[in-house]
């Protein structure tokens, strides 16, 4: 049995800034511990004496956590103590290293359990990046956040609407009144496009080069790598894509930059398609990865570059292990 401790404050004492917080401080700690409910045994709540509204026990079930055991007390005043505070204790029936969760105000209780790390990996097309992140992240207890899947979702949604990729005016007009977002569960993004999970659609080849074309745009990547850095700045992930240590995260406390040769790239991509399913040419696989290459590294905003700060790894003659194993070794000297 392990024990995963998290907090989070409210702004005001109201039932929907209860249900609100619950729910945000719950998904986290299960994301970010790549549970499945099943496995929770218990959630024990406390708060402290100003909160009066509403049960978080009882937001907590209402928020799909109604199959194991519930529990809210309330604290007793203490005073200089943090103010609309909810604490959280779950017991989790699985081996792990747990990762705690304290939110917004409530950072301040234990910086020392909370320290936020992000690794930005850079890389073109096929490089390796994705893979190796999510082992990075599963490795670490952390998010993997895939921030191509949000160029893509942008891009679907303009070939859906018969948008020409290129023309900034539309795209933006049409993005007005687009959402996309990024959902964590059981440890692995699910990407929503007007709230449809549109994850496996956007892997379809015709989507990538279109999600580079639309990634051109400076509105659509300015609204994008803003939902990136919140998400960032809120909790320690592993971010991949083409610009996260030279725009998104400059700051990010490791960067790598994956890359191989086209020829390993476009193999790499044409396995992965044929193991889905999905029959394409390789070669025209290859000449549209290097068009894109070339589109991600010439466009004017945020082009794909190596940063200066960042390690650079040709992964063409290595194997995925071997290419976590030595991002982790390079990670463990700078701690
Ligand atoms: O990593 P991917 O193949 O899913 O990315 C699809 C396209 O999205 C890529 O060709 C360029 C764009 N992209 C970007 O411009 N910036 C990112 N951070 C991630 C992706």
């Amino acid at each position: 049995m392990v024990v995963i401790r998290g907090a989070t404050t409210i702004p005001t004492d109201t039932p929907e800034e209860i249900k609100r917080a619950v729910e945000e401080l719950l998904e986290q700690i299960v994301s970010c511990n790549h549970l499945i409910k099943d496995e929770i045994v218990s959630i024990v709540f406390s708060s402290t004496s100003d909160i009066h509204s509403y049960y978080p026990a009882k937001a907590a079930r209402e928020a799909g956590f109604g199959t194991c055991s519930l529990f809210s007390a309330m604290e007793p005043e203490i005073e200089g103590g943090l103010r609309l505070c909810i604490r959280v204790m779950i017991f989790v029936e699985k081996n792990i290293m747990p990762r705690h969760i304290y939110l917004r105000d409530a950072k301040v209780l234990r910086k020392d359990l909370t320290q936020i790390f992000n690794v930005a990996i850079d890389g073109p097309a096929g490089s390796g990046k994705s893979t190796v992140a999510k082992l990075l992240a599963k490795d670490y207890n952390i998010l993997h956040l895939d921030t191509g899947a949000m160029y893509r979702a942008c891009a679907l949604k303009v070939l859906e609407a018969g948008v020409d990729v290129e023309d900034e005016t539309a795209v933006v007009d049409l993005m007005r009144n687009v959402s996309i977002d990024v959902e964590f569960k059981d440890g692995a993004q699910r990407t929503l496009l007007d709230g449809e999970d549109v994850s496996e659609k956007i892997r379809l080849p015709h989507v990538s080069m279109a999600a580079s074309s639309v990634s051109k745009h400076p509105s659509v990547r300015m609204h994008l790598a803003e939902k990136q850095r919140e998400i960032a700045h809120k909790m320690s992930c592993v971010l991949d894509g083409r610009d996260i240590g030279t725009f998104v995260l400059p700051d990010a406390d490791f960067k790598f930059y994956l890359t191989a040769t086209p020829e390993v790239r476009a193999r790499r991509r044409y396995e992965e398609l044929r193991r889905k399913g999905i029959e394409v040419d390789f070669e025209k696989l290859k000449e549209e990865i290097v068009a894109r290459d070339e589109q991600d590294m010439g466009r004017k905003i945020a082009p794909l570059k190596l940063a200066d700060d960042a390690t650079l790894v040709d992964t063409s003659d290595m194997t995925i292990e071997e290419v976590v194993s030595f991002l982790k070794n390079k990670m463990q000297e700078k701690i």
